[in-house]
Order: structure tokens, then sequence, then C-alpha cells
């Protein structure tokens, strides 16, 4: 259906057009706003603007819904590897067996790095943030490999998208050594993704190292559901630095910057601390609560609340079962898992929460899952950023294939009119 919108304003109108999307949103285009008014939109923090028309990820906020590729994510969750997930998100179709062992075959090829790589690491200080380290070696691999670097060269951007998958998780990991003063194992390229990814952080050389399935498993489905999550903020960096032609590397670093942000995948981190807050300081969960609904804005509930999803968010449901699932499996008693479900459900009737549509969002119950079996609280946000990276990925592509022009939103300036400088003497 094409319709069409008219706006009136002080001195004329307007009219334009309108596009509706495959499952109905509709949006009015205002690409010659500008031209033919001279007027602007103005959206700070871009709540109500479409910066794209995308196939990839369809979310339903109000609904709790979340596909890739029109694919429910509690299908995708059930039935497949994250690997396969990746290729869905990157080339728009599952893929068939053959194509799956030639694109694993690429990554399992690709997971070392250059020996030349772990002077970075001795460079940074040993409390170094992971997500940190990963932002500084992402961007690094453009040094390394000046021979994929032209988003306009089809060759050139796969090779840099197999280098990226199948060194993340290496780069992580060796960052999480590095904190630890143990020594950078090299990658198993028997193992599966996951597989190969948990022995690099768990392992050393002088002990067998075993992937347990559970943890495998579990890791996988996490990193599935946290793949893709449409226009988000770190995904809409990659885009717009994208935008400007950078190399993928670069655009990819940019992303991993804006996920570290507490009010974005840096929320990981704070829920687990949040948690342990008020385990070890004894505090009530009602108290803690009371405490999130005060107007000081550095207490909000870690973990509740979404931009998009004013429901449950449907990630959120499947980790909270499989945190059950792991602990139980695992054998591991947590305490953390029972004060979350209490705040959830003391935070689920409380009006303050009920009025402003503020659920459990994807970081709420992960940590959980991640302190189960070990993993540091400072590698929650670059767990994610792996699992995030194919999304990144699909989305860049996308951006490329639209042939979108650089990103360079407007403002309205509030400031100073001309002045005349005042010599600084008389200031
Ligand atoms: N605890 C307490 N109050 C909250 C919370 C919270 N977690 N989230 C939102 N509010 C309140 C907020 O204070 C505001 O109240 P009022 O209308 O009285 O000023 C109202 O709810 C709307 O909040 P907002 O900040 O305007 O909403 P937003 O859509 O801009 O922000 C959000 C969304 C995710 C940044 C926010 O809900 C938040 O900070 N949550 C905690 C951090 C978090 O869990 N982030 C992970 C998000 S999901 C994964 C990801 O994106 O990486």
């Amino acid at each position: 259906m094409s319709s069409k919108a008219e706006l009136h304003f002080d001195g004329g109108s307007v009219t334009l057009p309108m596009v509706e999307g495959s499952e109905g949103e509709r949006a009015i285009v205002i690409e010659n706003l500008r031209a033919e008014t001279g007027l602007i939109t103005l959206d700070p923090g871009y709540a109500n603007t479409g910066s794209c028309e995308s196939r990839i990820t369809f979310i339903d906020g109000e609904q709790g819904i979340l596909r890739y590729r029109g694919y429910p994510i509690e299908h995708l969750a059930e039935r497949c590897t994250f690997l396969e997930v990746s290729y869905l998100l990157m080339f728009g179709e599952l893929p068939t067996q053959q194509q799956l062992d030639r694109f694993s075959g690429s990554i399992i090829n690709h997971t070392m790095i250059h020996e030349d790589f772990r002077l970075f690491y001795r460079a940074l200080p040993k409390d170094a943030h992971p997500m940190a380290a990963c932002s500084a070696m992402v961007a690094a691999l453009a040094t390394f490999y000046p021979d994929s670097l032209d988003p306009r060269n089809p060759r050139e951007v796969e090779i840099s998208i197999h280098r990226l998958i199948a060194k993340l998780p290496t780069i992580a990991a060796y960052a999480y050594k590095h904190s630890i003063g143990q020594p950078f194992m090299y990658p198993d390229n028997q193992l599966s993704y996951v597989g190969n990814f948990l022995r690099l952080m768990f392992s050393t050389p002088c002990e067998s190292f075993e992937v347990d399935p559970v943890v495998e498993k579990a890791i996988d489905l996490l990193l599935i559901l946290h793949a893709d999550h449409e226009q988000n903020c770190s995904t809409s960096t990659v885009r717009i630095v994208g935008s400007s032609h950078a190399n993928l590397f670069a655009a990819i670093s940019a992303g991993i910057n804006a996920l570290w942000g507490p009010r974005h995948g840096g929320a990981n981190q704070e829920v687990i601390e949040m948690l342990q807050a008020i385990s070890e300081a004894g505090l009530s969960v009602r108290e803690f609560v009371e405490r999130a609904k005060s107007s000081d804005d550095t207490s909000r509930l870690m973990g509740f609340g979404h931009r998009v999803y004013k429901n449950f968010d449907p990630r959120a449901k499947i980790i909270k079962k499989a945190c059950y699932d792991v602990l139980q499996r695992l054998g591991v008693q947590n305490k953390l898992l029972e004060i979350a479900v209490e705040l959830e459900e003391l935070a689920l009737k409380d009006d303050y929460f009920v009025e402003r549509k503020l659920y459990p969002n994807v970081d709420f119950y992960s940590g959980v899952i991640y302190t189960a079996i070990g993993t540091p609280d400072n590698m929650f946000t670059p767990m994610f950023a792996i699992g995030r990276l194919p999304g990144w990925i699909a989305q860049w592509l996308e951006m490329h294939e639209q042939r979108q022009k650089i990103g360079r939103p407007r403002q309205v300036y509030q400031g100073e009119k001309t002045r005349e400088i005042t010599p600084i003497a008389g200031r």
C-alpha cells in the first residue's frame, strides 16, 4: 500500500510519500523534506526515526517478537548453531550442509592471530578492560591485513568477514589470559567454534582440557540470542562508520566501543555486579527496587527496560529457562539466580515498572550462566560482542548493497549568534 502524508507548517505545506514494511510498519519518507521546504526534523535519540529499510531482523516490541530473516528466535535457538545463524544473517538464507562446511572450514582456518599481535597485549596494563582490548585489537587487524580493506571488493570483504568471525574469540580470550598472566593458548581447529573459544579461555598448557558439552551448548545458545537486534546503538554505529567507506575492521571496532556502554551491552556486567552487591551487602531485594525507582539516574535496575520492547524480551525468557537447565546439569547452586528471580518478580508487580513497561531484557539472566561456568564479569560484554558480530556484519553488508549515503544528521543550532572577539586584556 502506498499512501501519502500531508505536513502543514507556518508558511506552507508539503506532501510526503510513505512506505509500508512487510510486517505493516508505516513510515513517512522525509528524504527530500529539507530540499522542498527548508525544514528538518528533530528527534534526539532517534526513537521515531528509521535510519534504513532492512530485510534482516524484525522486532515487534509490543508483542515481544524477534525474528532473524523471518525465522522466530525461539526456533533458531532450538534448532540451529551459531555459525548457521551467522550465515543466515549475513547471506539471507540458512546454509545447506555443503555451504556450512565451506563456511565453517574457512572460519576454522583463520582462528590464529599473527604472532606479533601478542606484543600489543604485552603493552596493556593487567587490569585493562577486555572490551578496550577487543576494540583496539580489531582496529589493529587493519594494519595486518591491508590486502582486504576495500569495502567495494567482494573477495576482500569475504576474507575480512571470515577473519573477523574467526579471530574475535581468540582476541577476546587473549585479553582475559593477559589479565590473569596465563600463557595464550593456540586455537584447536578440531573443536567447534564455541569449544575452541572455551579452550582458549579456560585451558592451560599444563593440563588436558575437555570441552563440557553442556557449557558448549549454553554458550552457543547465548551467541545466537545476541546475534542481531536491528538498529540498536552499536549496529547504528557500525552502519554510520561504514557509510564513510571506512574498512570493516574499523567499523566493527567502533561497534565494540558502542556496545561497551552500561545502557547497552555493558549492562550484562552491571547486572551481575548488582546481584553480587545485593548478596554481599545483605540488602533486601525490595530495598534495591526502591533505590532503582529513585530519580537518581545511577541506580537503575540493570537488565530491565528496553527502547523497543514494551513487553517481555523473548531472549530473556529463553535465557531464564536456560539458566535453570545449565545450573541443574552442572550441579551448581547459584544464589545470584535466586536473587534475580526475586528481583524480577517484585519489579513486575511494582507500579513504577508496570507503568513504564519495564521488563527484563537479554542482559538480566545471561550473566548468571556466564558466572556459573566460571567466566569473569568483565568478559561478559566481549562475549556479547562475539555474538553480535555477524549481525553487525550483516547490517554493514546491507548498508553497502543499498549504496547508502554517508550518515550525516543535521542539528538545530541554539548557540550564540555571530560575536566580535574582545581582546584578551578586556575579557
Ligand atoms: N530502572 C529504573 N528505571 C528505568 C529503567 C531501569 N532499568 N529503565 C528505564 N527506566 C525509567 C527511566 O528512568 C524513565 O523514567 P521517567 O519517565 O520517570 O523519566 C523511563 O523508565 C523511560 O526510560 P528511558 O531511559 O527514557 O528509556 P530508553 O528507551 O531511552 O532507555 C534503556 C532504554 C535500555 C537504556 C533503559 O531502559 C536502561 O537504562 N535500562 C538499564 C540498562 C540495561 O539493562 N540495558 C540493556 C538494554 S538490552 C541489551 C542491549 O541493548 O544491549
